[in-house]
């Protein structure tokens, strides 16, 4: 398919504030979280959303997944709005457009094991159960984990490694599109070069279309083509993301990378720490993770 995979039509979000007896006293009024959004995301890309704290990054990506609806404007999945596809909501969807957050270790049962929730999203898309933890154990060697973990328990993995699960199993739903919300800041500088390594070998070998929501604008240049900036709600500038980096033409954009340490966000890819270079994992193919099953 040619056209953009993800598509933002004039996306609005708003959110009732006040407390009850504003409501009571009629005094309705709301907060615009997402302010006519805009947003045509290509296959394949490797997008970084930036902004303030508050500025709608994260009520973008719930809206993008289907987690919420816009209050007005439409959001499309290769063309067709996400509203029809939800109403249909037995379609293949939900599994093409997965999100990891910050902390995924939250998300995960403290009473099942690794091998175990791996399994049961494998059986959501259907996988033989024969073939579920051949297919666990393959999910683990892509994120560079070890046969060792299956039986572990979440809180027997580290930090990094419970983010690596995380990203495991949104990757065993076989998504087209992963969001990734502020995926690495719970973790510490080596191991967020892991995860970015790794995100940056997913897109490249899988031709998977991320979104990489992040305040790192150090980050979003090692591992991003387009970068977006947000503030309050609307884009206030995008564009490849070198060029904006380099030559930012809003001046909330030049606000931000001044205020960043010197040196940080104008860092030339190949100037990049050793453990960002590094690889993280042995390489894996776009075929086992596409592959039979
Ligand atoms: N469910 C909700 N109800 C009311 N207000 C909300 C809700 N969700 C988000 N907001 C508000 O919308 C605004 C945008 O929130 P959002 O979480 O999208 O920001 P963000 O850019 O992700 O910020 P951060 O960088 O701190 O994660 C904030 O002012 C927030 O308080
Ligand atoms: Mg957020």
């Amino acid at each position: 398919m040619t056209g953009p995979i993800l598509s933002l039509r004039n996306v609005t979000k708003s959110f009732p504030q006040g407390g009850v007896i504003d409501r009571l006293l009629g005094r309705d009024s709301r907060f615009v979280a997402l302010d006519g959004i805009s947003l045509d995301i290509a296959r394949g890309e490797v997008v970084g959303i930036v902004g303030e704290s508050g500025s709608g990054k994260s009520t973008l990506a719930s809206l993008a997944v289907g987690l919420a609806q816009p209050t007005s404007g439409e959001v499309l999945l290769d063309g067709e709005p996400l509203s029809a596809l939800m109403r249909n909501h037995a379609g293949p969807w939900r599994r093409r457009i997965q999100m990891v957050f910050q902390d995924s270790a939250s998300a995960l049962n403290p009473r099942k094991t690794i091998g175990r929730c791996l399994g049961e999203t494998l059986a959501l898309r259907s996988v033989p159960r024969n073939e579920r933890e051949r297919e666990a154990r393959a999910l683990l060697a892509l994120v560079g984990l070890g046969p060792e973990m299956a039986p572990r328990l979440p809180h027997e993995a580290s930090g990094g490694q419970r983010q690596r699960i995380g990203l495991a199993r949104a990757l065993a739903m076989r998504p087209d599109i992963l969001i990734a919300d502020e995926p690495v800041s719970s973790l510490d500088v080596s191991l967020q070069a892991q995860v970015i390594n790794l995100l940056s070998r997913l897109t490249k070998e899988l031709g998977l279309t991320l979104l990489f929501i992040s305040h790192d604008l150090a980050l979003v240049r090692a591992l991003c083509t387009r970068i977006i900036v947000m503030r309050r709600g609307q884009i206030v500038e995008q564009g490849p993301c070198l060029d904006v980096l380099a030559r930012p033409s809003h001046p909330y954009t030049q606000l931000l990378i001044a205020a960043v340490p010197k040196g940080i966000a104008g860092r030339r890819s190949t100037d990049r720490p050793d453990a960002l270079s590094a690889a993280a994992a042995t390489p894996q193919t776009r075929d086992e993770f596409h592959g039979a099953a």
